[in-house]
């Protein structure tokens, strides 16, 4: 299940821009990692490129490896809808299909990789993600609903349930947190916490307590300016990268005093 991540020497181009540049990062399995930084400095170029999302941009490519427990999701030959169904990945705005049952978006992403199921088998399917989630004691009585009649948070936790559905090895957040309250953020920081028994975890936030909170390895990155590439700068555990690292521009970043 829970995989190991390995990007050796990446970079990532839109056509001719360089957007990041030479990344080297190992993301252990049953972790959480946060990815930090300020705005523009390619945190989400980066995490798409971790399940070649990157590349249903036009002109978008990358040079260099990403190893998932050693095999390059970028060699020849691999289907990148594959590597999507092994790393999975959950938006900054819950994206459920909102005219779809909650029970569909959950079998969503298993309908479409064409697995065929009996209707129990689905029906076991729809509660172990929805537990999964944290959402089946608030839902199990409303399957048929539209994903849209569910709150924001109860949304996310649905695409979360969606995401989980496929049995993937990864899962990639990015700002999942971004257009939720304390409590449903707080919900979500929970079942992150739980989800990290069985997955690999990689979160984009610009909550430096959540980062705090959820995070075993935080990894900064930062851009020198407009139109420069942007770096990882400093990598470590969470700890260390907010108590004591090793760069000043990480310092000034989790210390708020950046720019
Ligand atoms: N689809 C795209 N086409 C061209 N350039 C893009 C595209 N998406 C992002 N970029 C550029 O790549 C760079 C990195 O953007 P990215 O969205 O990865 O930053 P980010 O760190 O996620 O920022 P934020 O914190 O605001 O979400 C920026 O210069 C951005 O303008
Ligand atoms: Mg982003």
């Amino acid at each position: 299940m829970s995989k190991r991540i390995e990007a050796t020497d990446l970079n990532v181009y839109y056509g001719d821009f360089l957007a990041v540049e030479g990344v080297n990062i190992e993301i252990e399995p049953r972790t959480v990692t946060a990815f930090i930084g300020p705005s523009g400095c390619g945190k989400s170029t980066f995490l798409r490129t971790l399940n070649r999302m990157h590349e249903v941009i036009p002109g978008a490519r990358v040079t260099g490896e990403v190893l998932l427990d050693g095999d390059n999701l970028y060699a020849p030959g691999v289907d990148p809808v594959l590597v999507r169904r092994q790393v999975g990945m959950v938006f900054q705005r819950p994206n459920p299909f909102p005219t779809m049952s909650i029970r569909d978006n959950v079998l969503a992403g298993v309908k479409l990789n064409g697995g065929r199921m009996s209707k129990s088998d689905q029906d076991d399917l729809v509660e172990r993600s929805l537990r999964g989630a944290n959402l089946w004691n608030e839902v199990k009585d409303r399957l048929d609903r539209p994903g849209s009649s569910l709150s924001g948070g109860q949304q996310q936790r649905l695409c979360i349930a969606r995401a989980v559905a496929v049995q993937p090895d990864v899962i990639l957040m990015d700002e999942p947190c971004s257009a939720l309250d304390p409590i449903s953020t707080l919900a979500i920081e929970d079942l992150i916490e739980e989800l990290k028994k069985e997955y690999t975890i990689v979160i984009v936030t610009h909550n430096m307590q959540q980062a705090t909170r959820v995070s075993d390895k935080t990894a900064f990155f930062n851009i020198a300016g407009t139109g420069k590439p942007g770096h990882l700068i400093e990598y470590d555990d969470t700890s260390v990268i907010f108590s004591n690292p090793k760069v000043k521009a990480t310092e000034d970043y989790v210390s708020g005093r950046f720019g």
